[in-house]
């Protein structure tokens, strides 16, 4: 609609005919180019080279609607128009990226090198044009299927438009949601990952990086087939989209010190930037882009990390890297995914089994710590929008508990 208005405006001065054709033309090159590129896997220098022009189209099954009333229906897809036109319209991301047909919406042959840099662009205009509607992007770090999703797809439902998801599975798992689910199409090209390895902390880099590429995405919370949300879309998007911090779990003491070894040091990393903090974080645009272009600190947990069976850098990286930023009042400090440590096994926090789930359970989730936590500079009564871990079984019992106490379903 946006870019309907254009050639109007521009014909009508005269000046910028000339320039404009051959915009024009350079536009139809650029986009032969395309064509090209992605047929020949050598122009790969054309595909980081097109122009943004309204990067705020994304395929996420939503972002067709600019409207998002639960009552408008998704729009079907319809066939997709010539590469040129189409890059004049929907503006090029990288080749095949935000175009590509429902089925591989998120699918790219970048390779993370590649991946990274491309995401790590930012606009130097600060403000975002008014038109823009904030979206969060939820990033789940799974092994394979997601047992819980039907509790995520009544929570998502009536919302499209204002979320992305994206999901980073095991790369030997080949299997899909339903067509229908607004999880379909939405998993990221994956590598393998191990608990506590740096590997987990790449993937975790890999959902942000590809989240960055759309350029409609305001948020960024990670979250694993275990975890739930515990209030109604609307207040999470409001709460996030609102927020002046990144949330962030950091924090520093004994326990943190412990697992600080000499050769951070050698990395400018000394031990008074040193944290900790839970892996689940909720964080602004500025930190991704920080975290996927990171090549001082993550490079220096990477290394620390080779050759070591299991070296938890999960818990410490993201926390110290917005130290070493000095960002630490940008940070809320706290994660938003509750965890209940009071009854851990192995380090790990309890699992909730599904005859455990019950409205008090979630009731005691949403107002656990209530009052204590900061939002904003004030007390807003939420600390956790979101808890970990629940058992696949716990399916039936959520989907009959959410619309009594989280607002949806
Ligand atoms: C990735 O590369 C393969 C093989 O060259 C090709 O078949 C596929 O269409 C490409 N996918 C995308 C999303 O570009
Ligand atoms: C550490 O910081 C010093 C001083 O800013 C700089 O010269 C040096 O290159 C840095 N070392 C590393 C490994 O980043
Ligand atoms: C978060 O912790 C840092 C210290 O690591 C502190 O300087 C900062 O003020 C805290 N942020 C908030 C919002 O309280
Ligand atoms: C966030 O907003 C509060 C309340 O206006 C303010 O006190 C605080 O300084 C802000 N923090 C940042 C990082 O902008």
């Amino acid at each position: 609609m946006k870019d309907a208005k254009k050639p109007t405006r521009a014909s009508s001065s005269s000046r910028l005919g000339g320039r404009l054709a051959g915009v024009a033309s350079m536009l139809v090159l650029v986009s032969l180019g395309f064509v090209l590129g992605v047929t020949s896997s050598n122009a790969m220098f054309i595909r980081f080279y097109l122009p943004f022009i309204a990067p705020l189209r994304s395929t996420t099954a939503a972002a067709a609607s600019s409207s998002p009333s639960p009552q408008s229906p998704p729009t079907p897809s319809s066939p997709p128009p010539p590469p040129p036109q189409e890059h004049q319209q929907t503006g090029a991301l990288p080749a095949g990226f935000l175009s590509a047909g429902p089925s591989d919406g998120v699918m790219h042959n970048m390779t993370d090198e590649e991946l990274y840099w491309r995401a790590s662009m930012a606009p130097m205009i600060r403000h975002a044009p008014s038109s823009r509607v904030p979206k969060v992007a939820f990033l789940f770090l799974v092994r394979g299927d997601l047992p819980l999703r039907p509790l995520w797809e009544k929570f998502f439902e009536g919302h499209q438009g204002l979320y992305s998801i994206y999901v980073h599975a095991h790369p030997s798992y080949s299997g899909s949601p339903p067509p229908d689910s607004v999880f379909y199409g939405r998993y990221i090209p994956s590598q393998r990952t191990k608990w506590g390895d740096a590997s987990l902390v790449e993937a975790e880099r890999r959902l942000l990086a590809n989240a960055l590429l759309d350029l409609g995405n305001e948020r960024f919370a990670l979250f694993s087939e275990a975890c739930i949300p515990v209030y109604d879309f609307p207040t999470v998007h409001a709460f996030l989209t609102g927020a002046n911090t990144s949330f962030v779990d950091c924090y520093e003491n004994g326990g943190s010190r412990s697992r600080y070894r000499p050769f951070f040091a050698t990395r400018n990393i000394t031990l008074g930037l040193w944290r900790k903090g839970a892996q689940w974080f909720e964080m602004d645009r500025a930190l991704a882009l920080e975290s996927v272009a990171d090549g001082a600190c993550f490079p220096a947990f990477r290394d620390f990390c080779v050759g070591r069976a299991e070296c938890l850098i999960d818990e410490h990286y993201l926390p110290t890297l917005v130290t070493v930023l000095g960002w630490g009042s940008r940070n809320a400090n706290r994660t938003l995914t509750y965890a209940d440590w009071k009854r851990a096994v192995n380090r790990h926090p309890h699992t909730h089994a599904g005859e455990e789930v019950s409205e008090e359970l979630i009731r005691g989730i949403r107002e656990d710590g209530g009052g204590r936590c900061f939002y904003n500079g004030g007390r807003n009564g939420i600390c956790n929008l979101f808890a970990r871990k629940f058992a696949p079984d716990a399916l039936e019992p959520l989907l009959r508990v959410a619309p009594k106490v989280m607002g949806f379903g």
